[in-house]
């Protein structure tokens, strides 16, 4: 019996986070080298069995964080018109979770495209997005969406309202992440920022607005390779997530970090109160540079990543 893999990048949020959450748009960009691999293979015992760092055991025991993975798994097996099947699956992830990486959805994504290679088929866009959103669902409640498109598709996107287009990219872009160290909650981020909203809408909603608006010039600036720009507009951006109340400390010192060492802009990333930071680079001289800087700053794992010409 043979064994069949599928796999998924991680993603980060450049523009837009929160502010999408109100219908606004969002720029993410994929992180290549950083994935998950998922092997399935028919199982030849009468149960589905899943390994991977959380749990190794049978898919009946498997504990409520795993939810998402099992939900994944189902509607892939239903979408290839076997509900049925007994596999064995063995997920290999490199993405931390709870630092706004899309780990959740790019675990699903990975068992999803095994799901199908099994099948010697695979799932046109619309159905995979289905079934992550599927799995998104048990992991978050109300998912936007943008981390089920953004850790399928090789390119930039620009998200909205639940559509995810391709950006077309002028220039070579490198970008450091940063680890703060520290779990993001994205969904206390996201219920904070809706309490201060209906507390002083015309405040906070024009820094929503004003987030937006950075957003559609930022994506004209990836299309004409304006990296000085995007840069300013990080900074920009990185300031309003701050003023609605979404950075920490720890986020802000890393963002001066990146500035310091010579980052064309730097900003929070995700949902915020911990997660990473995003720093632009010059190049891949000044991405090392950058990347040492803020593991001076207390980061404890960076990862550099690019983002092609079209
Ligand atoms: O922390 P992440 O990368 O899952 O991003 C959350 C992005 C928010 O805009 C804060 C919430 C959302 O559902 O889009």
């Amino acid at each position: 019996q043979g064994t069949s893999q599928g796999f998924a990048h991680a993603k980060a949020i450049l523009f837009g986070e929160h502010a999408v959450v109100y219908g606004s748009p969002a720029v993410a960009v994929p992180l290549h080298g950083l994935g998950v691999q998922a092997d399935i293979r028919r199982s030849p015992h009468q149960e589905t069995r899943i390994e991977s760092q959380l749990f190794s055991g049978t898919a009946q025991t498997a504990p409520e964080p795993m939810g998402p993975v099992v939900a994944g798994l189902n509607a892939a097996l239903k979408a290839v018109g076997d509900p049925d099947a007994e596999v064995e699956l063995l997920i290999r992830s490199a993405i931390p979770h709870s630092r706004g990486l899309g780990s959740s959805a790019a675990v699903a994504t990975s068992v999803a495209r095994a799901v199908a290679n099994l099948h010697s088929t695979a799932f046109d866009e619309e159905t995979l997005h289905e079934i992550v959103q599927a799995a998104e669902t048990v992991a978050h409640g109300r998912p936007s969406g943008i981390d089920a498109w953004a850790v399928a598709k090789p390119a930039p996107i620009r998200f909205q309202t639940g559509c995810a287009q391709t950006i077309d990219v002028g220039q070579r872009l490198v970008f450091v992440l940063a680890d703060s160290g520290h779990h993001g909650s994205t969904a206390e981020a996201v219920g904070g920022v809706r309490a201060r909203r209906d507390a002083d809408p015309t405040r906070i909603g024009g820094m929503i607005d004003r987030l937006a608006a950075l957003t559609d010039a930022a994506v004209d600036d990836i299309r004409s390779g304006d990296r000085a720009t995007i840069g300013a507009r990080m900074i920009e951006a990185h300031g309003l997530l701050g003023e609605i109340g979404v950075s920490t400390p720890t986020l802000d010192s890393l963002v001066d970090a990146a500035t310091a060492a010579g980052a064309r802009g730097a900003k929070l990333t995700g949902g915020g109160l911990g997660g990473c930071v995003l720093a632009l680079a010059d190049d891949d001289d000044s991405a090392e540079e950058l990347a040492e800087a803020l593991r001076k700053a207390g980061a404890p794992r960076t990862w550099t990543t690019e983002v092609r010409p079209t």
